[in-house]
């Protein structure tokens, strides 16, 4: 339906008014723009902005339609979105199903509370109570109860009119067939939901239909809102859809009296529908004295989106008051006493202009992309890793493509696809480096590697990058001694290798631009401190490949003092349980090249610690401790000591820590407001379960 220099033509406008708003001359391109992002989202399925991109191009939309005498009958905003198909039976909504209006910040929040307050006659400066809860990602549904019975499902439609479903609804375990509604002189009731998909059951969903070799879903959302239209209720049930339940919409008695007025308020309505048995937010949810905690509820549930159960894009803002939200009224599209507080932006695009290459600390090549800067969730991304050669071919990446960009959380940004539509045949492909960036050498590949890379040992790049590395916090932990510390004593021919960090000339440090002898001194004590490491920091710190923390410490538990390694053969290596033939290769190596054993010589005559400490050794457990030979798994809140003290302690009873519920589990000691491993292990019913007094019990 468009063409491909029409798309270019919609993308680049938008990201021009994303940087400078659109205004009045730009009226007809801005309707124009979104009804073609509307047609790429809902019909082509494919959208090239982000959701939070489009919001944003609506919204300066609303802004020049406001006071405006001609507004184009077409334009997106004289509709309320659409999820009818064709075939299927409709039915009217008892009162229409409105949308949300947008904000994204708790200054926004500030704005609608202002507009409630002028709304509502209500003096400045006036609380008014909130209630907030999350704004969930499926697909909204109304629920019709008649005499304490569900007699009718439907999708939200056109607001107006929404699709009929009373099958599958009555497939969702979490909708009640009998509510007692008429308990509270209620007859007659519709109910606002949204079905959502847990993102575990969608894990699980997937797994099963990757094993029956049918195509997987995108998202919990789509396989969501595709389970409610489905014509096979039996399809609505595997897909393990929930309801939650978000507003009592009307409610009538026998005589057709409005019931809502007695309810009094939203917040105490949800939680008579909680006791009614339906599924609402509970814990997501609360009632805030004023904005500002409501601003402060949102911000925390953004920062915490992730850890929740179900996919959430926002919460919603809600005045609480049946009488208030009377008052301030309706637009044509939604209320004016609720709005979505949207979380920012998971994913953008934006352009890729370029790819440079990493050195790192053992050779390996990453190429890195150089973005255009995009505002992603709160920062800036300019660089995301590309990980290796195979990445970048899988994608089919070139220079000069539009690509989505996701971040998600805490993991690190990340390119999805490069949008093919986008492309006007100007591209470049990417082609992986063939020389080391800094020493020039060839690079090379082993067999099953990803990575490419540079195998000289007197790599420049490399060598700065093992000394950042033994100094990180990951390994001899040298407080306050920073990459760029790093940089400039290398750069200055101060530390040329491991050694020369304990035997830094301390007096001309004093005398470097921004370090006094504070700071130096800080320095020295932290160099100090760490020259009594155990030596299984040691050991990770020197950059032996596959040396992580875990083989650090099962290789510190053999020997008294590391150079005994020299004598050590193969065997002698993989006789160690869990170090595998690659580390046992690669520890020979290392030891049997007398550059490395002269520097840990050299470390050691400069006072670095090279026998085996306190730490190092192994655990003594006696065969007689309490837990030999059982497995144990934490979960929930501890109230005497944190969770790590707990696995400790466990592990000295002899214990081994698991993290996960299954049949190898003994023990689980659930804490407070445990959850779905104490269900899971009841379910068992082959785990022993135990409370922490009883867990201290044991092992005192
Ligand atoms: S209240 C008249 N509350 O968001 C009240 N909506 O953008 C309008 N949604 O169509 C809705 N969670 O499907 C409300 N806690 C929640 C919600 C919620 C998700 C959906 C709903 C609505 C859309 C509006």
């Amino acid at each position: 339906m468009y063409s491909p220099s029409e798309r270019k033509q919609y993308f680049n406008l938008s990201k021009q008014w994303l940087k400078t708003p659109a205004e009045r001359a730009d009226y007809d391109s801005l309707v124009e723009t979104l009804q073609f992002h509307e047609w790429a989202y809902y019909v082509a399925s494919e959208a090239i902005i982000g959701d939070q991109e489009y919001d944003m191009l609506y919204k300066q939309l609303e802004s020049i339609e406001t006071g405006m005498e001609d507004i184009r009958p077409d334009s997106p905003t004289q509709r309320v979105s659409n999820d009818l198909k064709g075939d299927s039976k409709t039915v009217e909504h008892l009162i229409p199903m409105l949308s949300l209006g947008n904000s994204y910040n708790a200054e926004d929040l500030q704005d609608f509370h202002r507009q409630v307050l002028k709304n509502a006659f209500l003096d400045e400066g006036s609380a008014v109570q909130y209630s907030v809860e999350p704004k969930f990602d499926g697909g909204s549904v109304a629920l019709v109860y008649e005499n304490d019975f569900l007699i009718r499902a439907a999708t939200r439609g056109n607001g107006q009119r929404g699709e009929e479903m009373t099958a599958n609804a009555k497939a969702m375990s979490s909708i009640p067939l009998k509510a007692l509604f008429s308990k509270y002189g209620i007859y007659k009731a519709e109910l606002r939901g949204e079905s959502i998909i847990a993102k575990s059951d969608f894990e699980s969903i997937n797994a099963i239909r990757l094993e029956r070799e049918e195509d997987v879903f995108a998202n919990p959302r789509n396989a969501a809102t595709g389970g409610l239209r489905t014509k096979d209720a039996n399809e609505t049930k595997f897909r393990r859809i929930q309801t939650f339940v978000f507003q009592l919409g009307y409610a009538v008695d026998r005589d057709g009296n409005n019931m809502l007025p007695s309810l009094g308020a939203h917040f105490k309505t949800i939680e008579l529908l909680t006791s009614l048995g339906f599924k609402t937010p509970g814990e997501a949810s609360k009632l805030c004295k004023d904005i500002d905690e409501a601003a402060r509820f949102c911000a925390n549930w953004e920062a915490k989106r992730d850890d929740y159960g179900y996919e959430i894009d926002g919460m919603v803002v809600k005045v609480d008051s049946f009488e208030l939200q009377e008052k301030i009224g309706f637009t044509q599209h939604h209320p004016k006493w609720a709005i979505a507080y949207k979380f920012k932006a998971k994913q953008a695009t934006t352009k890729l202009l370029g790819v440079e290459y990493q050195v790192g600390k053992i050779g390996s090549i990453t190429p890195v992309a150089k973005l255009d800067p995009v505002a992603l969730a709160g920062v800036t991304v300019s660089n995301v890793s590309l990980h290796n050669a195979d990445f970048i071919s899988e994608r089919d990446l070139r220079i000069g493509d539009t690509v989505v960009v996701e971040r998600a959380g805490d993991v690190i940004p990340y390119i999805v696809k490069a949008l093919d539509e986008m492309r006007d045949g100007s591209e470049q492909p990417i082609t992986f480096l063939k020389q080391c960036p800094s020493c020039k050498t060839q690079l090379e590949r082993e067999e099953g590697e990803a990575a490419w890379r540079c195998v000289n040992v007197k790599c420049e790049a490399q060598i700065l990058q093992k000394l950042i590395f033994h100094v990180s916090k990951d390994a001899m932990d040298i407080d306050g001694f920073g990459k760029s510390y790093v940089e400039k004593f290398y750069e200055l021919g101060w530390i040329t290798d491991l050694a020369d960090v304990y035997n830094l000339p301390y007096d001309q440090i004093a005398e470097l631009e921004g370090f006094g002898e504070k700071s130096v001194a800080k320095l020295r004590t932290a160099i100090n401190k760490a020259k009594q490491n155990p030596i299984q920091r040691l050991l990770h710190s020197l950059t032996i490949h596959h040396l992580g923390k875990k083989a650090g410490k099962l290789l510190a538990e053999e020997v008294e003092h590391v150079l005994e390694f020299k004598s050590w053969t193969l065997e002698d290596f993989e006789g160690i349980k869990d170090i595998g033939p690659v580390l046992a290769r690669n520890m020979v190596a290392f030891f049997s090249n007398p550059d490395n054993v002269t520097l840990l010589e050299k470390m050691e005559s400069l006072g670095v610690n090279l026998h085996q400490t306190e730490e190092d050794k192994p655990l003594q457990v006696s065969a007689d401790a309490p837990l030999v030979g059982k497995t144990i798994l934490f979960t929930g809140t501890l109230q005497t000591m944190g969770r790590k003290e707990a696995q400790e302690k466990a592990e000295k009873a002899g214990a081994k820590n698991i993290s996960a519920v299954s049949s190898k589990l003994n023990i689980l000691v659930a804490g407070e407001k445990a959850g779905s491993k104490l269900k899971k292990a009841e379910a068992l019913g082959t785990v022993e379960i135990m409370t922490e007094q009883e867990f201290v019990d044991l092992i005192a």
